[in-house]
């Protein structure tokens, strides 16, 4: 398989409870490296471009509300196929659904405040990617 890069963001609700390293111990121990990382407070309007896919589901307002509710961290995760990787070691979106030993398992409080985004392909990694870092910050 092939190396990837994948987008990680650390949601307000690990930022808020000091989670940042145990997470990030888990994708390290997976084999996946972070190439770029910054502590951000997203403005709404940057929620609201960031999850623009999402602007006709219900959940949207309260998804964004939520993600300006404190800092995030986002990240550049590199590895082989980084982007199944990443999503399997989060787990499913609704913690109620996720694996054993996976982050949301362990960490995530709720379907919203589930801790950790990851891209859902390669094509959308690149465009999140390019949304927080220019190249300069990616050191691989
Ligand atoms: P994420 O991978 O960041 O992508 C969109 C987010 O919307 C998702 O994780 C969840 O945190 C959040 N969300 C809130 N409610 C729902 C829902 N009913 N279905 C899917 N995602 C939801």
């Amino acid at each position: 398989m092939a190396t990837e890069r994948t987008l990680s963001i650390l949601k307000p609700d690990a930022t808020r409870r000091n989670l940042t390293g145990k997470i990030n111990a888990k994708f390290e121990e997976a084999g996946l490296r972070i190439i770029a990382q910054k502590r951000l407070q997203l403005s709404v309007a940057q929620a609201e471009a960031f999850y623009g896919v999402h602007r006709e589901r219900g959940f949207f307002r309260d998804l964004v509300t939520f993600m300006v509710s404190g800092p995030v961290v986002a990240q550049v995760l590199e590895g082989e196929g980084a982007v199944a990787r990443n999503r399997e070691i989060m787990g499913a979106t609704n913690p109620a659904n996720a694996a054993p030993g996976t982050i949301r398992q362990e960490f995530a409080e709720s379907i919203e405040a589930n801790s950790v985004h990851g891209s859902d392909s390669a094509e959308n990694a690149a465009t999140e990617i390019a949304f927080f870092f220019s190249g300069i910050e990616i050191v691989g």
